[in-house]
Formats: structure tokens, sequence, C-alpha cells
């Protein structure tokens, strides 16, 4: 019988993190994963897949509108099926690396689907059947989760699809209704709309980007309402019937209706997307035969990833927290490092976020609504894209920076963006942050000329009050 000093249930971003850290630290570790390819939904069917066709279709898009104001000339025309065959190999190469980081480490990956068998104990069935039981001394839970379903409305894959089936189309829709106005409908969305969807986002709530400062997900939602996006909000999603003709599906007709009350509305899709959320992938784990129960939606409840089963871990999605890739990476090394009898620790008040669309939103730490609510005096800084010289040589001055500082420390609560390719820059004031930087610190650090980054410098100027550029 296998015997490890740590074994892994699933190889997403904190399974495969974890087993990477586990080997560095000398410790014997496999990860045990179901699916033919490491790396998770993250790198399977969500970040990567999502971010090739993000990064495909906004240079469609651009090709299409902006070359000619830029001086070139180009007849454009989409070959989707490349686009996707390009997106297919960027996952196939990075899965691989994984295998090769693992060989590197000397971590063993043992295939199948791994189910607890008691403390210390996992069962691993392969797809024809065969079973092993494997022994460790401390098993880390990373089985990450899957998307929600809304009750009554059946994923086919085809016509009413998930983010897996929405990143696999064959063909453009022309009508594409998205549930759910978060970051999966609105990055998806954005592809499809630039690859030429008429596209309507239906949102329960009366706003984007759930969780975002108020501020940056108006103008955001501006900014995709400019580009041609429809948005319902205040909508709960009823039902959705496929429309037949024969035995051919033609479409959908998803009915919602106001949250607030008021008469129904159908609308027909070619296509529509569930992007309402993800649950955790905890069942099927056998838990109670190591004394756990899920919360009622499904989370294992940590202490520093330990759960209250002594040798029995938890990290990413299936405990609580943003489900976000790097946050389950965060987690992985924290908790192999306590393992190993280290000082791993998650520091979650500066977990970024970012929805990568064209603008991008990115943001970390608190925004002013949580501010305000906790009482927290604060002051703001804020640089709008516009006035950035590089921005304006590039055409993309849309979207602003703002900073929020402790109004008697100076020290940065939180900062918020949109703009163009924010997403690369918020990581500037996840370490000014880590290192406990006031507002001024980034203020009087000399940024290069010109870069969009002297816009986040120049927000951090506008702190104090004396922002020189706007
Ligand atoms: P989300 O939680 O971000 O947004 C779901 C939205 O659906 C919410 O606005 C919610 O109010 C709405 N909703 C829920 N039920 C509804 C209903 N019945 N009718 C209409 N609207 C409804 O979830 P999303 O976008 O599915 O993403 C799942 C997770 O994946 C999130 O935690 C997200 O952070 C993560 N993710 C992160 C990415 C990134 O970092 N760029 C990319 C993709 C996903």
């Amino acid at each position: 019988m296998a015997q490890y000093d740590v074994v892994i249930i699933g190889g997403g971003p904190g399974g495969y993190n974890a087993a990477i850290r586990a080997g560095q630290l000398g410790l014997k570790a496999a990860c045990i994963e179901k699916r033919g390819t490491l790396g998770g939904t993250c790198l399977n069917v969500g970040c990567i897949p999502s971010k090739a066709m993000l990064h495909a279709s906004e240079l469609y898009e651009l090709a299409k509108k902006d070359f000619a104001g830029l001086g070139i000339k180009a007849a454009i025309e989409l070959d989707l099926p490349q686009m996707q065959k390009q997106k297919s190999e960027t996952v196939t190469a990075l899965t691989k690396g994984i295998e090769y980081l693992f060989k590197k480490n000397k971590a063993d990956w043992i295939k199948g689907a791994g189910r607890l068998d008691g403390p210390g104990r996992v069962i691993v069935t392969t797809d024809d059947g065969a079973e092993q039981v494997i022994e460790a001394r401390n098993i880390v839970i990373a089985t990450g989760s899957e998307p929600s379903k809304i009750p009554g409305i059946e994923v086919d894959q085809t016509h009413i699809v998930d983010s897996t089936g929405a990143l696999a189309l064959s063909k453009t829709p022309d009508h594409l209704v998205v549930i759910g106005a978060g970051i999966i409908g609105l990055e998806l969305g954005s592809v499809w709309r630039r690859l030429g969807a008429k596209v309507t986002v239906v949102e329960f709530l009366d706003r984007t980007i759930p969780g975002a400062d108020g501020e940056v997900a108006t103008a955001f939602q501006r900014a995709l309402t400019k580009q041609g996006m429809t948005f319902k909000l205040g909508q709960k999603v009823t039902g959705a019937s496929l429309v037949k003709s024969g035995k051919t599906v033609k479409g959908v007709n998803l009915t919602f209706e106001p949250v607030k009350g008021g008469p129904a509305e159908t609308i027909a899709a070619d296509v529509v997307l569930v992007a309402v959320g993800r649950r955790p992938n905890t069942a099927g784990l056998n838990l109670a035969s190591v004394g756990i129960e899920t919360d009622p939606r499904g989370f294992i409840d940590t202490d520093h990833f330990r759960t209250k089963t002594p040798g029995l871990w938890a990290i990413g999605d299936v405990t609580h927290g943003p489900m976000l890739a790097h946050k389950a990476e965060d987690e992985a090394v924290a908790c192999i490092e306590l393992i190993a009898g280290k000082a791993g620790h998650v520091n979650y008040d500066i977990i970024p976020g970012v929805v990568y669309t064209w603008p991008d939103v990115a943001w970390v730490g608190k925004t002013e609504e949580e501010l305000k609510a906790a009482g927290v005096a604060y002051k703001t800084g804020k640089f709008p894209f516009s006035a950035n010289s590089r921005a304006r040589a590039n055409h993309e001055t849309e979207g602003f920076v703002k900073v929020l500082a402790d109004a008697k420390t100076d020290r940065i609560l939180g900062v918020h963006m949109i703009g163009p390719q924010v997403g690369e820059m918020i990581g500037e004031y996840c370490v000014a942050m880590e290192f406990g930087a006031a507002s001024e610190d980034v203020a009087r650090t000399c940024h290069p000329h010109p870069t969009r980054s002297e816009a986040l410098r120049q927000a951090a100027m506008g702190v104090e009050g004396w922002t020189m550029q706007a």
C-alpha cells in the first residue's frame, strides 16, 4: 500500500501548487486527479482558456474597429476554429507543464477519483473501476468547485451552457443571453460580443460584479453598455424552454421577472449562458468517514486550513473566501508549510480581484462601501486614464484609478481601478499593501514615463491632494 507524508485530492491551482511545495520541502507527496490532465478548472476550462479567447477576441475587435484609425489597412475575417485551436494548444502546453513540475519536484500524480476512507486513508478509483488504497499522514482536500445551477434550467452545453460550454461554442450565437453579471458572465459575454453576438445580461441584483467597488462597477457597466451589451438588472430568471422545430432545437426562450415585482418578460436566445456562481465540490468525498460535515452550502470549515479532524486539511474553493485560483495557490503554500512545521500564512486582506475584459477591472483591499459600513475614516485619491500620456498615445483613455487610504495614518486600505490592462498593474499595490505602505510611499516612488502605471502614482498623490497631471 502506497504511503505518503501528504496526499492532495484535486489537481487544480490549490492541489498542484500544494504538491509542488510539498515536494520542494522534501515531503513525500502525491496528488490525486481524475481529469485526464492536471490544472483543474483554471487551466482546463476556466482562467486559461477564457484568457486565450479574451485575448484573441480583443485583437479581432481591435483589428476590425481601430486598425484603420491607426493607419493600418487590413481585411479582417474571423477564423473561429483556429481561435479555438490556439486556445486548446495553450491549455495542453500548460497542463503538460504541471506534469513536468510534478516530476521536477518528485510529486506523484495518482490518476483517478479520490474519496476518504477514514483518517489517513484515501481510496482512488480509476475510470475502469479499479481501486487502490493510499495512506497518508496528511490529506489535503483541494477538489475545487463546479458551476451553480438554477433549479429547472438544465445545462445541455449546446443551447444552455455553463462556462465550460461557453468556451467551446463552434459558432458565434446571434443572440447570447447571459444569466449573471458576475466575472464569468461579463468575461465570456465580452468574448462573444466581440465575435459578433448580440449579448443581453440578466442579473438578479441592481448592479454588476458584486463585491467590487460600486463606483467602479457603475463605470464598468457604462463601458460595456457603450460596447453594445444590454443589461437587465434586478431581474429574477424564472424559466428557460427550448424552442424546437420538429426534433431540431432552434433556440431558448428565457423568462424573467423584476425582483421587486412586475410583469414577466420572455426573450429569445440562441444560447443561454448560466453564470450564477460556483459551488464547492465536496459531495462524494465520504467526509462522514472522517467525521466532517459541510456547511449547508457544501463548504468545509477550517481554521488555518485545518479541519477539525487531525491530519485533514482543506484549501481553495471548498473552503470559505473568494473562489479564485490565486487564493487557492496562496492557501496551498501556507497549508503545506504548516504541515512541514513552518509558519504558513495567508493575508486575506490582500487578495486581488481582476475582470479581464476591456477595459479591465482590478482591485485589492477594502471597497468604499466596506469602509463606510465599518465606520473607517478614509481619504481618496483618483486619477483618470484620460490624463495619462501613454493611455492617450494608445487611444485607451477609458477608466480611472482610485486609492483609498486611512485618514489618520495614510496606510493604503483599498485600490480600485478600471482601465487598460489594469489587471497587470494591481500587483504593484498588492506589494505596497503587503509592506504596509502609506499612499505617500507610492506617490513618492519613481514610475517609468510614459507608462500607464504613472496613473497609479498620480492617484496616490491625490490622497494628499497633490495630483500633478490632472
Ligand atoms: P459571481 O458570483 O461572480 O456572479 C454571479 C452573478 O449571478 C451574481 O451577480 C448574482 O447576483 C447573479 N445571479 C445569481 N443567481 C441569479 C439568478 N437566478 N438570476 C440572475 N442572476 C443571478 O459568479 P460567476 O461569475 O459565475 O463566477 C464564479 C466564480 O468564479 C467567482 O467566484 C469568480 O470570482 C470566479 N471567477 C474569477 C475569474 C477571474 O478572477 N477573472 C474569472 C471567472 C470566474
